[in-house]
């Protein structure tokens, strides 16, 4: 193709979003399983949950594959809006649940063959269809076996032919990794990867790796709320500047005192007292920007006469700091 004239160039067409949920929480009976959770995924993005568990995610995903509303704010699944036309909407998700609840007394043809019913593929078509979904996900030579007699790894997989049933736009999977030995979870994200290529994707996970391995985009979720959000090298780059600092002070008595001075200063995260021994406390903090802290704590000690014996920086691995968002109450937070 010729290079467009600069004078006519337009920016790259933006991809439609595919999902947009506004401001949405849930709540069973006194649980609020999910508060105030607002995002969007444009066609062709792969986006993860990222929580652990009783994060909401399971939730989040059940609202939106339409398996109940919420008890607050609103779904649109491109144009359609979700609970308002939920049949019309449901048809451009394909979902595998948390725990994939095939039916085991079944053959994985007859199973898939319920599936392409209900999603209304027409009768004549369903046979390649199915095989076309079989032979992506790598299960055609268990097609006739009993699905209570397969392994983990094959279950999850045919839970993965299943959500393709009927090639929805937008596919949800939940945990599709969780209980997978090391070889089934190469395969099955290398699985994910390939779909996400053609698809939108959500997919949940508990584990830090996975997102940047096949997501694009992450919510950091942690009881029910978002609490980090940005593509996997924002996340990165952003948690990559927290570093912790570790400080010792030689009068517990004063252990108030000190911990306000910390709180009193910007860029502290996250205050921890790790240690109090004999006459000694120990705090660690985690300072979320590229700043040396250092001196102004010890500068604040000084001032106040309080008995600085140790202060020293350290890094955080990703696991760590992931951890310690996970840890944090606070909630909005951005990177
Ligand atoms: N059907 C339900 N009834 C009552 N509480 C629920 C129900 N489903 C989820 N919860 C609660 O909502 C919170 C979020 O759960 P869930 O969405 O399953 O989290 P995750 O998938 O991140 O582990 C948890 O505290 C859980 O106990
Ligand atoms: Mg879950």
């Amino acid at each position: 193709m010729a290079s467009p004239d600069p004078k006519f160039e337009v920016a790259p067409p933006v991809a439609p979003v595919m999902v947009r949920v506004e401001d949405i929480s849930k709540n069973f009976g006194n649980v609020r399983a999910i508060e105030h959770v607002s995002f969007e995924i444009r066609q062709g993005e792969v986006l993860g949950f990222l929580g652990p568990n009783g994060a909401g995610k399971t939730t989040a995903m059940r609202i939106l594959t339409g398996f109940f509303p919420p008890t607050q704010g609103r779904v649109w699944i491109g144009e359609i809006e979700l609970f308002k036309k939920p049949k019309e909407a449901k048809r451009h998700i394909g979902y595998m649940p948390e725990s994939v609840s095939l039916y085991g007394d079944m053959k994985v043809l007859e199973f898939l063959g319920f599936v392409a019913r209900i999603k209304n593929v027409p009768r004549g078509k369903r046979a390649a269809h199915i095989e076309e979904k079989l032979q992506r996900c790598g299960v055609g030579e268990v097609k006739n076996r009993l699905i209570g007699q397969l392994s983990k790894g094959y279950r999850q997989r045919i839970g993965l032919a299943q959500a393709l049933i009927g090639d929805p736009g937008v596919l949800i999977l939940d945990e599709p990794t969780n209980g997978l030995d090391p070889k089934q979870i190469v395969e099955v994200r290398s699985l994910i990867r390939e779909l996400g290529k053609e698809r939108t994707l959500i997919l949940s996970t508990h584990i830090l790796p996975e997102v940047s391995m096949v997501c694009d985009r992450v919510l950091i979720m942690n009881r029910g709320s978002v609490v980090a959000s940005g593509t996997t090298e924002e996340l990165e780059a952003g948690l990559k500047k927290a570093h912790e600092i570790f400080v010792v002070m030689g009068d517990r008595c004063r252990k108030e005192e000190a911990l306000d001075i910390l709180r009193s200063i910007s860029g502290i995260d996250r205050i921890t007292v790790t240690e109090e021994k004999n006459d000694q406390v120990s705090f660690s903090m985690v300072i979320s920007r590229n700043e040396d802290l250092r001196p102004v704590i010890s500068r604040l000690f000084v001032e106040r006469k309080l008995p600085l014996l140790e202060i020293r920086s350290g890094r955080l691995s990703l696991e760590e700091i992931f951890m310690k968002i996970v840890l944090d109450e606070k909630s909005g937070r951005d990177f």
